[in-house]
């Protein structure tokens, strides 16, 4: 009995002699290749361990992968607080402002007529090329617009209504008509900015336009305007530099952690005084891109639908531009008699003295 006693002892004292040794030398050699998170009490601090956790770098994991070894990325709670909560909210408030100030506009205003009626004569305004390019970039961005939309709130709206299968297959078709419609939304785009830029540069015109807040507050109102009149070159140039900006985050976003778009971005910025962040984990490029990418597509969207409403129900007459190409001589006159003018002494309609 004393034996086995004596035998039980020995191999209790051995293994626990064994047990520290290994733990021992497993510490130090990991201290020494400082594979020890922080490097500080190595794996005797479990603070220390997830501060460095926290820290977002690959390294308290043995995996290879940039990637995959990081645990914890704590910016990711910021990214999603911030999607969440302004950027969605903000968002939200900015659609219905801007369709509850359209109402209003429109029962107080009511539709801006021609003034002077209907000639029944017409004149070409956008040709066939002009018009496939504006439904081009019109059609991509109202699909882009309600797949992007789904994405943000369908979950609140959607799902409560058709559950979650419905739901989850309308995301799934909505996500492949996101990423394919973008390169159509982006032919359109620059097709429409080749055919249109050298309509958009502002004139002394313009400014008069713009003091006469456009005519569109008061009938009987013409500020005269050529082609495109002030208000229009605001939308042009916001469409255009709003849609490249959406593109190019919406391709980062597309292929992932292949673009510094972001850091490069804030360096250029950091030349003008800001001071941002420039050494981003791929990450944060990937968290930075996607809430840049739902900023600047809800500005867009609710500056566009201003832009439908007053190119459909707001105004009579506009709508043909973009319909048949051909707009009625009166409305062309009243809302960019200057364009007219210069229209008719090229065909020689009139004589340039006149
Ligand atoms: C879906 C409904 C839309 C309608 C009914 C509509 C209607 C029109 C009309 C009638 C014009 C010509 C105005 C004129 O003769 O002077 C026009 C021009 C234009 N549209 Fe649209 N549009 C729509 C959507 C869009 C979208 C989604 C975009 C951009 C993403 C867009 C961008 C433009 C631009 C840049 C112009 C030239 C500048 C201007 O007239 O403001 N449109 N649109």
């Amino acid at each position: 009995m004393k034996k086995i006693f004596t035998i039980l002892t020995l191999i209790l004292f051995f293994s626990i002699g064994f047990l520290n040794v290994d733990s021992n030398s497993n510490y130090a050699t990991a201290q020494e290749k400082g594979m020890v998170p922080g490097n500080t009490l190595g794996l005797k601090s479990d603070a220390d361990l997830w501060r460095y956790v926290r820290t977002g770098k690959a390294g308290s994991t043995q995996m290879k992968d940039e990637l995959a070894a990081v645990m914890i990325q704590s910016e990711g709670d910021n990214w999603r607080a911030l999607r969440n909560g302004p950027v969605s909210t903000y968002g939200a408030i900015g659609l219905a402002g801007i369709i509850g100030l359209l109402v209003v506009f429109f029962f107080v205003r009511g539709r801006i007529k021609v003034d002077s009626g209907m000639s029944g004569k017409t004149i070409l305004r956008f040709n066939a090329i002009d018009r496939f390019a504006h439904w081009l970039m019109a059609g991509s961005f109202v699909l882009l617009a309600l797949t992007g939309l789904n994405l943000m709130y369908g979950k609140f709206f959607l799902m409560p209504l058709f559950g979650p299968e419905v739901f989850s297959a309308i995301t799934i078709g909505g996500k492949y008509i996101h990423n394919y419609l973008a390169f159509g939304f982006m032919a359109g785009l620059a097709l429409s900015f080749i055919l249109w830029v050298r309509h958009n540069f502002p004139t002394k015109v313009d400014w008069e336009w713009l003091k006469l807040g456009g005519g569109i507050f008061k009938a009987g109102v013409h500020p005269p305007a050529r082609k495109f009149n002030a208000g229009q070159k605001i939308i042009f140039w916001i469409t255009m530099l709003g849609g490249l900006s959406v593109s190019m985050s919406g391709i980062a976003l597309m292929f992932p952690f292949t673009t510094t778009m972001m850091a490069d971005t804030f360096a250029l910025f950091n030349v003008f005084g800001f001071s941002l962040p420039t050494d981003l984990s791929p990450m944060q490029e990937q968290q930075y891109n996607q809430i840049w990418h739902g900023i600047v597509s809800l500005a867009l969207m609710i500056m566009i639908i201003a832009h439908i409403y007053i190119g459909s129900v707001g105004m009579e007459g506009a709508i043909d531009a973009m319909n048949t190409g051909e707009v009625d001589r009166n409305w062309a006159k009243e809302h960019h008699g200057l364009w007219v003018k210069e229209e008719d002494e090229k065909s020689g309609n009139i004589k340039p003295a006149e």
